[in-house]
């Protein structure tokens, strides 16, 4: 796929302190340690260019990439987030997290693609229904598959992470689960939910993954 260069433009620890929105993004969130900067390495194909560690945590700022820049009607952010609700942190802490990802979604006008990380292992818990609850009030509703306000298309896509520890494949058990949260969620009500499923070792959903990117520029 299309990546002929990339580089890290900056961490942001606050709304002003994103780079300015000349480009279309996608950005990449869910709890801790699911896989999201491994999966942001994976799909620009760099071993190590997003930090990764067995420890959650790592990742503490929303981090930019900025993938093919030099040819500007190609050119997207990639944006890795940092964890949310680990054991480790504060109350208070997660709240303050819960907040800029609400402004981050509402505010971010070049926003289109929101890819929420669940371990394929576990399958959605608590902090990922408060996160899509949080989230089925903000994301406008449904027109087909963007989700339309304004002008503004916004996916919300579902990726299941690490598929290679279960060889492959994922229970159905886990996709029952999560189609039952989305519901409760209300996050399924009037849309349609793409799932994903990805491993960073094998490289399995990469183009999947990629289907949606290439949305960056129709919209
Ligand atoms: P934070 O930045 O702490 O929120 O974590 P993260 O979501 O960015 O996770 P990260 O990419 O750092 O990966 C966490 C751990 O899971 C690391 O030890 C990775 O090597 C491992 N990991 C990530 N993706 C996969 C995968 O697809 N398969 C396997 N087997 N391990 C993975
Ligand atoms: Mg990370």
């Amino acid at each position: 796929c299309a990546v002929r260069e990339v580089s890290f433009v900056t961490g942001a620890v606050s709304m002003d302190t994103m780079p300015d929105g000349r480009f279309p993004e996608a950005a990449f969130f869910g709890r801790s340690n699911v896989g999201k900067s491994s999966l942001v390495n994976m799909v620009i194909g760099r071993k190590a260019l997003a930090k990764t560690s067995k420890t959650p945590g790592k990742t503490k700022q929303y981090n930019f990439y900025l993938v093919n820049e030099g040819d500007p009607t190609n050119a997207f952010y990639l944006v890795d987030l940092p964890g949310a609700g680990y054991a480790k942190v504060s109350k208070g802490q997660r709240l303050e997290w819960e907040r800029m990802f609400g402004s981050y979604v509402r505010e971010r006008k070049k926003l289109r693609v929101l890819f929420h990380l669940i371990d394929s292992q576990t399958g959605p818990l608590e902090e990922d229904a408060r996160l899509m609850s949080s989230l089925a009030g903000t994301l406008p509703v449904n027109e087909g598959r963007g989700k339309t306000q304004g002008n503004r298309a916004l996916h919300y896509v579902v990726v299941l992470t690490k598929i290679d520890k279960q060889d492959g494949s994922v229970p159905p058990s886990v996709f029952d689960r999560l189609e039952q949260v989305l519901e409760s969620t209300g996050l399924l009500s009037s849309r349609e939910i793409p799932v994903l499923t990805t491993s960073a070792q094998t490289k399995a959903g990469r183009e999947a993954v990629w289907q949606y990117l290439r949305l960056l520029h129709k919209h």
